[in-house]
């Protein structure tokens, strides 16, 4: 499974990829403008910083509503960097751009799914990526990976070449259970890679190992 980070925050994606954990980044517009007015950049700025740091995929999402204006928007965002992936919703407008970005060789990432249904329409019109929000239908009472299971066996039933980007992701278990169903990629944010790393179990067992190594280092140093 690919881990990417589900940010814009610079220090956290540099961070990550210092790990050598980090597959790709996801942005959308609520995430931008809190790095714009943290650091002072502009939008393609912070954008082309994140792909000097990732090896892989960076994902900038259109805020047109029009097809026209999202293909606008788009070729701006492919022209940053060629690992730039545009981010366009989960509308009939959407799906009309998604069609002729896949025709100029634009990778798309369909966002804002919500339902098995709209996956497959996305990948009909061609996307490269489809991001489930997992935690959002979970937030109205409804069954999230449930959702990305469908949208996993659909795809594997046509073969279809679109990638399930389990998205809206809010704990680990949500990635182990994405991970389960198949999910091609898990973004999620910066504090929930860390968790990722977590248990009490190792902190315990390490203060341990140190502590009986540190009681007889001097008998046993070479
Ligand atoms: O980037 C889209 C998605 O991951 C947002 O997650 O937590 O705002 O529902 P969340």
């Amino acid at each position: 499974m690919k881990f990417f980070l589900d940010t814009a925050n610079l220090e956290e994606i540099e961070q990550a990829a210092s790990w050598g954990l980090l597959d790709g980044v996801t942005t959308n517009p609520t995430l931008i403008p809190r790095e714009m007015e943290r650091t002072g950049l502009t939008f393609k700025e912070i954008l082309k910083k994140i792909c000097k740091m990732v090896d892989g995929p960076v994902n900038g999402e259109v805020i047109s509503t029009s097809a026209e204006g999202m293909l606008k928007e788009g070729r701006q965002i492919a022209k940053i960097d060629e690992k730039m992936v545009v981010k366009v919703p989960m509308t009939p407008e959407g799906m009309k751009a998604v069609k002729a970005f896949s025709h100029e060789g634009i990778g798309t990432n369909v966002t804002l799914i919500f339902s098995p249904s709209q996956a497959l329409i996305a990948a009909k019109a061609g996307a490269s990526y489809v991001s489930p929000f997992v935690g959002r239908i979970d937030d109205k009472s409804g069954d999230g990976m449930e959702v990305v299971s469908q949208i996993v066996q659909i795809f594997q039933n046509y073969v279809l070449p679109t990638e399930v980007l389990a998205a809206s992701l809010r704990h680990p278990r949500h990635i182990v259970e994405a991970a389960l169903l198949g999910a091609d990629i898990a973004t999620m944010p910066f504090d929930v890679l860390k968790k990722l790393f977590e248990h009490p179990l190792t902190d315990i067992g390490l203060k341990q190992f140190l502590k009986d190594w540190d009681a007889v280092k001097e008998k046993i140093a070479p």
